[in-house]
């Protein structure tokens, strides 16, 4: 086949100008409609929100096509993986599903594989694709997604593979077709991107640069959220504190936060914070709008100031400290979480001690703890390491077991209490048992009757677990 791609470039990909991103509309050619009709898909979705949120705009274009989703992969026409690119493990497990995704090809050799989202941005994971995976007809980037009706038909119209990966800074894209998983919580953009660029981070390359969408555009769309009967929106982006700073000095997040709070939906929660642009205006709009849930996720990243500095993140421990006492002051009662990475290159015994002192500080009620995995193509890549892999595990442990412990501290305020808890379904562990989330994101598994998905109801809680409350129903 001609080569009619470009693959993407990581160099390109960190530039950065200072021009407004465009707004552009959603269409595709009136003569695919139909395309799908008869035919299933099958998604799979790996990594974060973000990408939660893209799988249902891909989902949104292929029901618009007119395939319709099936649970059975065997049964799709279409198998779409959107993938993660921020650890090497959620990389090998693509590489591992896709691998395993050949014989059901073998047997079907009209099912159409795409791979789309944060690894086909990276130059090397296109080439190996392309090399060693020849089921794969499709691949589309993170600022690609429109791209798949046409695609799509061109890879029926001519049996050929498919590559679109732009490597730009990124556009906003409104209008797109969505498929929400969910019919009680929703995920709603508030912005893409993101220009931090920690030096361990691979996002600020696969996703672009930080571009805030309008802030009608967003009301509208909580507006709709809450006439379809949404109990629940989390506002999305790398860096929501970060929000508006594109569009004007004027309309920022906590000025968002008011807007949205206003349209009386029930509960609002966002994600993700970064310390460095959490102002004082944001801390009051948060204590002053009661459907603003108790809960913030502040990533700390690292405990040690020298390893902080080397990782980019803009702030020392005592300033994400002063930041962090000042909300846990302002705002009583709130569940805070946080990021943690142990064995970044060259991080000493000391610096882990010090890992450990800001979890004994800040005594989180829950941390995602991450081994530091080597991105390609960021600053931190070129470091020198010489910890070994042993000693990095044993840390992680070390740290997830303090975790626990103030994980299982913290919850037990919740014993023997009533929390409100707004209902997702039948637990997963066990079909005669309800799951939900409290105000403050806890997590609460509980028996009842003619319990509803979307309710919010009324639970005692009977017992507490580290990361979990057992609990009945009381109405
Ligand atoms: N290695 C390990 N963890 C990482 N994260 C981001 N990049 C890396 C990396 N290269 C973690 C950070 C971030 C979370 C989403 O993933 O803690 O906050
Ligand atoms: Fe990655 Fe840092 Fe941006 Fe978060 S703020 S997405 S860790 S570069």
């Amino acid at each position: 086949m001609a080569k009619d791609y470009l693959l993407p470039d990581l160099k390109d990909a960190r530039k950065r100008n200072r021009e407004l991103s465009q707004k552009v509309h959603f269409s595709y050619d009136p003569s695919y409609e139909g395309m799908g009709d008869g035919l299933c898909y099958y998604i799979i979705t790996h990594g974060c929100q973000a990408n939660q949120r893209d799988s249902e705009t891909m989902a949104g274009i292929l029901d618009a096509l007119g395939y319709v989703s099936t649970e059975d992969e065997t049964k799709a026409d279409v198998i779409i993986i959107n993938t993660c690119a921020v650890r090497q493990g959620a990389e090998e497990k693509v590489f591992g599903e896709i691998g395993a995704l050949k014989r059901l090809k073998m047997n079907k050799p009209e099912l159409i594989i795409g791979i789309g989202g944060c690894m086909c941005q990276e130059e090397e994971t296109v080439k190996i694709l392309l090399d060693k995976y020849r089921q794969v007809d499709i691949i589309f980037g993170t600022h690609n997604i429109g791209s798949l009706p046409k695609m799509l038909h061109d890879v029926y119209a001519t049996r050929q593979r498919r590559v679109e990966v732009f490597s730009k800074m990124g556009d906003i894209v409104e209008d797109l077709p969505v498929t929400r998983f969910m019919s009680h919580k929703a995920w709603v953009n508030i912005m893409y991107g993101c220009d931090k660029f920690c030096t361990y981070c691979i996002v600020p390359y696969t996703r672009g640069k930080e571009r805030s969408r309008y802030k009608e555009d967003i009301l509208l769309e909580v507006e709709q959220l809450i006439g379809q009967g949404y109990k629940e929106i989390c506002l999305l982006g790398q860096n929501v504190n970060a929000y508006g700073k594109d569009l004007s000095d004027e309309y920022g997040f906590a000025d968002l936060l008011n807007d949205v709070s206003a349209t009386g939906i029930d509960r609002i929660r966002f994600m993700t914070s970064h310390p460095w642009d959490f102002n004082e205006r944001m801390i009051q709009a948060i204590k002053q709008n009661d459907n603003i849930m108790p809960y913030i996720h502040l990533p700390i990243q690292s405990g040690s100031s020298r390893i902080l500095k080397k990782m980019n993140r803009r702030y020392s421990k005592e300033e994400y400290f002063a930041l962090f006492d000042k909300l846990k002051q302002e705002l009583p009662g709130y569940a805070f979480t946080t990021d943690i990475i142990v064995g970044f290159p060259d991080e000493t015994d000391q610096d882990f001690q010090d890992t450990l002192e800001a979890v004994d500080h800040c005594r989180y009620d829950n941390a995602y703890t991450f081994i530091y995995s080597r991105r390609k193509g960021t600053p931190a890549a070129e470091f020198p390491d010489a910890t070994p892999q042993e000693v990095k595990e044993a840390r992680l442990q070390e740290l997830n077991k303090k975790v626990a412990y103030y994980a299982n501290l913290n919850n037990q305020r919740f014993a023997g209490q009533i929390v409100e808890v707004l209902v997702d379904g039948l637990s997963k562990r066990n079909s005669h048992t309800y799951s939900g989330y409290t105000p403050e994101n806890k997590l609460v598994n509980f028996t009842g009757t003619d319990i509803r998905t979307g309710e919010i109801v009324k639970v005692k809680i009977t017992e507490v677990l580290s990361f979990s409350l057992n609990g009945i129903a009381v109405e």
